[in-house]
Formats: structure tokens, C-alpha cells, sequence
């Protein structure tokens, strides 16, 4: 066989979704498996969305469409900007194929090889492949749960070299769902103000935020971030729709241009159905999400309950996402019914095997010793699997 690219050749599919495959394989032999693994939110978009998608069939074309993205789909989304105070024009602004083509096509147009990308660990996993793929250098910024997952300008001031090409900051966090206050928001932009990098602020799951909280952003803090201020949206998360592939870029003019350039050369558009659905889902009506806050909430708490009854580990307390990033670095070392638990990797093995609840192992955020509990699943589900996982770790010898 000929060779193939060296750097495809070393690039490693997403942690998340094999251990989503594995609890999907388990649970097909007849397993009881409570699946807290992959990041889907777990609810259908409103019937508006699908009459939007059902009339798109109906009128589709068939052919080629712009590689920006529709002008109806992008003045909803210049619209959702602006609801959050930013003015946008059609220029500064495309469509993408979800969040994940949004950050891969980003990093290429951005970054030239050896340029680094830093961000705060834990992160989102795919961070790690999406800046390697540009041959650009990943650069995680270790924020433990002892600072509350959370970045603080020190740390950031001091990660920042001449080879520093991008920030990229993602709030509320997944895995962690910490959601950064507006004084720690305010402290990153100052410090952002004095560099010249790029700043890509992932902001997927700013409308799911819990106990009165609210979402704040560094381009609030420090407008004069504009020039190097890229947003990434997606309607995957907020709106029930990861498999509509959905996702939006805010960025001066010059690097949508390029953006589109790569859309043109790869994907060539977003299906017609797909953006009608999308453009029908930010328009339409959105106090559906707050319902949907209201029902993350319920599951967090039932989550933190049954996570805090458990001696030795620690769960910084997520105000948003649907994620809970509990430090099980107490268990490390120990046995469980004669079997080491060597590290996170093993921990969730052992988790999956005996009780059958699937959660990710820290390291595939790159932070060992924790995991990942994604409980955007039915409550009676969730509560189910949480009592399984309790019993996991009181079964740990001590
Ligand atoms: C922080 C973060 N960014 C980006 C993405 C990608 O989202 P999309 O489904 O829009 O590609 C995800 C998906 O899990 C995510 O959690």
C-alpha cells in the first residue's frame, strides 16, 4: 500500500465517541446502560423547525448553494448578536458545517505552522486535533478544580510568547460547565487588550445557564477586541439540533473571506433543508430554552446531590452546560473488587463494565483524574445511573 500523510496518520478520533460507541455496543447485547457520555442535549427542536425543514424539501432546488451560508440564516444570526449587543454585517459573518468546521477551517486560515493555540484545560477535546490538523501547537493552560476550572489573568498573561497566534476561550465550558463571572471576564480582556493574538470565543452554551447567572463576554468587557475578536455559534447545543450541522463565525471581513474560500474548496454549502431548519429555529420562538434551562437545572442538581454524598470526591458546582467534571483523583491508586484503579482511563472502564454507566475519563480533556458526566439524559434515567455510580465508588476499597 502506498503511505499515507503523516500527520492523518497520527490523528485520533474523538475520546468521546468511542466510549459513546462501546456503552451503544454494550447496551445492544442487552446491557442496562446509562449513557453520560456524549454531549447531545438530549431534546427535540420546537415543531416551527420542522415545518421550516418539511416546506425546504418541498422547494428545494437541488443545486449548489453560497458557501457563506444563506442571507435569511445569517440575519438571524446577526439578529442573535445583536440581541447580545454586537453589530455584525452580512460580510462579517458565514455559515459552517457546526461549530467543529467552524474551529478546523479557523485554525487553518488563522495559524501557520509551529503558531501556537492556547486555551484553558480542561477543555473541550477536540480542541487538541482541531489545532494540530493546521499544524499549529496546542498549548492547554492547566486550571484545576482547586481555582475552579476557571483561567485567571495571571495564568493567561504568563502563557502568552511570541508564538501565541490564538486564544481560544470557551464559556460556559464544556467539560467543566463552569461559567466565568463578569470581574473574571472583565480581567481576561485586559490582559487580552495588551496582546496582539487572535481570540476565538467559543460560545455554544451561552444560553444554558442556571441560578440567575448570566452569560458575559470578553467583547463586552474590551469592544476594542474587535479587530481580532472571532465568535463561533452553533445551533447543536441551545437548540436541540447537533445532527443539522449548523454552526455561524462573526469575524472582520478579510478572514470570513477566507473562511468562505475553504467552504468553496471542501463542503461547497450547508444543505437547503438544514439552513431553513436553522434559520426557522433562531427566529422563531425561544422561550423553549428557558424551559430547557429549567429542566438542565433539575438534572444538575440531581447530579450534584448525588455527587456530593460521595466521600473523597470533589464536583466544582457547573452553572451552566450540561456537564458535571467531578475530580476522582481520591480513587486513583485504590482497588476496586481486586482490580487497581490505575487512572481516570481505568476508573471509567471499571465504571462501564460493573454498573454500566458510561462517563468520559478526564485525560480525553486533558485534565487526568477527573471525569466527565454528561446529564443531558431523561431525569428518571439520569437518577438511575447516579445511584449505580454512587454505589461504584462505595465499592471502592478504601
Ligand atoms: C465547546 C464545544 N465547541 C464546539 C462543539 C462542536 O459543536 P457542533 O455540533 O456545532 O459542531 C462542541 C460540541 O460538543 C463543544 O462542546
Amino acid at each position: 500500500m502506498p503511505q499515507v500523510s503523516d500527520k492523518y496518520a497520527h490523528t485520533e478520533g474523538s475520546p468521546i465517541v468511542a466510549i459513546n460507541m462501546k456503552a451503544k455496543a454494550l447496551a445492544k447485547e442487552g446491557r442496562e446502560i446509562f449513557n453520560f457520555s456524549i454531549g447531545v442535549p438530549g431534546f427535540l427542536p420546537p415543531q416551527h423547525v420542522y415545518e421550516a425543514a418539511t416546506k425546504a424539501v418541498n422547494e428545494d432546488s437541488g443545486a449548489y448553494l453560497s458557501s457563506a451560508g444563506s442571507d435569511e440564516l445569517r440575519e438571524a444570526f446577526l439578529n442573535l448578536l445583536k440581541s447580545q449587543g454586537f453589530t455584525y454585517s452580512l460580510d462579517e459573518t458565514c455559515a459552517t458545517m457546526g461549530a467543529k468546521n467552524a474551529l478546523t477551517s479557523l485554525c487553518q486560515v488563522l495559524c501557520n505552522a509551529g503558531d501556537e493555540v492556547l486555551f484553558p484545560a480542561p477543555f473541550w477535546s477536540n480542541y487538541i486535533q482541531t489545532v494540530q490538523m493546521a499544524d499549529a501547537v496546542p498549548v492547554p493552560i492547566e486550571c484545576g478544580s482547586e481555582q475552579g476550572y476557571k483561567l485567571t489573568p495571571e495564568q493567561l498573561e504568563a502563557a502568552i510568547t511570541p508564538k501565541t497566534r490564538i486564544f481560544l476561550f470557551n464559556n460556559p465550558s464544556n467539560p467543566t460547565g463552569m461559567v466565568y463571572t463578569k470581574a473574571e471576564i472583565a480581567a481576561l480582556a485586559v490582559v487580552l487588550k495588551k496582546h496582539d493574538v487572535w481570540i476565538i470565543s467559543d460560545d455554544l452554551y451561552d444560553k444554558i445557564i442556571f441560578d440567575g447567572e448570566e452569560f458575559h463576554h470578553l467583547l463586552t468587557a474590551e469592544p476594542e477586541l474587535r479587530d481580532r475578536m472571532v465568535i463561533v455559534q452553533s445551533v447543536s447545543k441551545s437548540y436541540g439540533m447537533p445532527g443539522w450541522r449548523v454552526g455561524f463565525v462573526a469575524a472582520p471581513k478579510d478572514i470570513i473571506k477566507m473562511m468562505v474560500s475553504v467552504a468553496t474548496n471542501t463542503f461547497m454549502n450547508i444543505p437547503h433543508v438544514s439552513q431553513k431548519a436553522a434559520a426557522a429555529a433562531l427566529t422563531g420562538d425561544q422561550t423553549f430554552i428557558e424551559e430547557r434551562c429549567a429542566e438542565f437545572k433539575q438534572k444538575r442538581d440531581a447530579v450534584m446531590d448525588s455527587l456530593e454524598s460521595i466521600e473523597g470526591l470533589v464536583c466544582p458546582f457547573p452553572k451552566g452546560a450540561f456537564y458535571a467534571f467531578p475530580d476522582v483523583s481520591h480513587f486513583i491508586g485504590k482497588k476496586y473488587k481486586g482490580q487497581t484503579i490505575t487512572d481516570d482511563v481505568r476508573l471509567c472502564e471499571l465504571l462501564l463494565e460493573s454498573h454500566g454507566v458510561a462517563c468520559v475519563p478526564g485525560s480525553a480533556f486533558g485534565h487526568p483524574g477527573a471525569l466527565r458526566i454528561s446529564y443531558a439524559c431523561d431525569l428518571h434515567t439520569l437518577e438511575k445511573g447516579m445511584v449505580h455510580f454512587e454505589t461504584f465508588f462505595s465499592e471502592v476499597e478504601a
